[in-house]
């Protein structure tokens, strides 16, 4: 079932995407017959990785060697390879909890036994994690964790935070799966650096991204940055052969004006246009009982209800309006309740994500003024003026 105003879907817009530029660049690689062939080199296209390479020395503001990459189709693949790589049947891996649904059944796949450590404002919570390492000697191989702009919370882990968890991981001898896909996007401050700035070149942690967040997802272009020393036994596991080379071909043609950075900060612009709208929308229209903060970067807005109120009750009011959101409980490996609504703003245009949000909130409110007693917000709704901000 489709609803009008779709908050739910975790995809990007296609507003960020240079279509008449890639439609030259890819009839040309077509037609020229350079995108024709298998790939060969399990690593993919040594030009994509160079011009990779380069774009992440600049974006996570460390050097990256085109030797150190490897190509995938998609993130999704990147840690589906690291995760069968680096881990046992049996072995404990590690997600924030609530994180990507998605990811969790990959790492499944596997036959790891996924475990989830609660996720808090400023990241991971390194004490519950010491908890379950001390409780599980040896049994803990690989951390999932997305620092920057989370999935589904749109959270940020702190610096300090960055650093203890790798350190932990040197200490406990388990790995660290980084997914950066989200690194980029930020619309005010930078995020703090990546956590593998933190290994020093250990091979503790291994980051994976992609090109789906600003580019294109159909590009299914990803890669996984490790260590030179770990790339075979990651191609031992790569099932995707050498990914896509009519897209290698696409994205190195389009990368090698040298102007990427250019379109990495026209799609900052983009989302952090639509985040300002939804951030506006909620701001005047939330009940101050809601818990949500702006993220500041990503993709993604988490708001939590108060223990009265089911999520899924908002969720089927909004849908009678045309409005859908995901349910935060969806993205828990335990969840332990159903107070949590995840809103993405990357997809609608703005006066979509003003009139999403501002019936939501309604709904919300609707809701709550039935289950909270009489404490509706009236009075605040007053104070407000304009209601629809974005
Ligand atoms: C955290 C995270 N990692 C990976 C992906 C998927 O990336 P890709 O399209 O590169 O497979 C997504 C979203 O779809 C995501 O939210």
């Amino acid at each position: 079932m489709s609803y009008r105003l779709d908050l739910k879907t975790g995809y990007p817009s296609t507003a960020i995407a240079p279509l008449d530029r890639l439609s030259v660049i890819a009839a040309e690689v077509i037609v020229s017959g350079r995108g024709f062939q298998y790939g060969g080199d399990l690593r993919g296209h040594e030009g994509a990785r160079a011009q990779i390479a380069r774009y992440l020395t600049e974006v996570m503001s460390i050097p990256v060697e085109t030797s150190h990459l490897i190509l995938t189709t998609g993130a999704l693949t990147a840690i589906d390879i690291v995760c069968r790589t680096l881990t046992d049947p049996g072995d404990l891996v590690v997600v924030e909890d609530p994180t990507f649904f998605f990811a969790v059944d990959l790492l499944r796949m596997s036959r790891a036994q996924v475990v989830g450590v609660p996720m808090l404002v400023d990241g991971l919570d390194l004490d519950a994690l010491d908890r379950l390492i001390a409780a599980n000697p040896g049994r803990v191989k690989l951390v999932y964790t997305i620092p920057s702009f989370h999935n589904p919370t749109g959270y940020t882990m702190s610096d300090v935070k960055r650093a203890a968890l790798v350190k932990m991981a040197l200490e406990h001898n388990f790995y660290i799966l980084e997914d950066a896909t989200y690194e980029p996007l930020y619309f005010g401050a930078p995020p703090p650096p990546p956590l593998k700035t933190y290994d020093a070149g250990q091979g503790r942690v291994i980051v994976v991204a992609s090109m789906s967040k600003v580019l294109m997802p159909s590009l299914r272009l990803g890669w996984i940055w490790a260590n030179p020393a770990q790339m075979s036994a990651f191609l031992r596991n790569k099932s995707d052969a050498a990914s896509s080379r009519l897209t290698a071909e696409i994205l190195t043609d389009f990368m090698s004006d040298g102007h990427f950075m250019d379109q990495i900060t026209r799609v900052r612009e983009v989302y952090a246009r639509k985040h300002d709208a939804l951030v506006a929308t909620l701001r005047a229209n939330a009940p101050e009982w809601l818990s949500w903060h702006a993220p500041g970067g990503g993709f993604f807005i988490w708001a939590t209800l108060p223990e009265t109120i089911a999520a899924q009750a908002v969720i089927e009011r909004a849908h009678e309006r045309e409005v859908d959101v995901f349910s935060g409980r969806a993205s828990y490996v335990s969840p332990l309740d159903d107070r949590s609504l995840r809103l993405c703003f990357a997809l609608l245009d703005e006066a979509a994500l003003c009139e999403a949000g501002q019936t939501l909130c309604e709904v919300i409110t609707e809701i709550g003024s039935k289950s909270l007693g009489a404490r509706t917000d009236e009075t605040r709704q007053q104070r407000r003026g304009p209601r629809c901000e974005g």
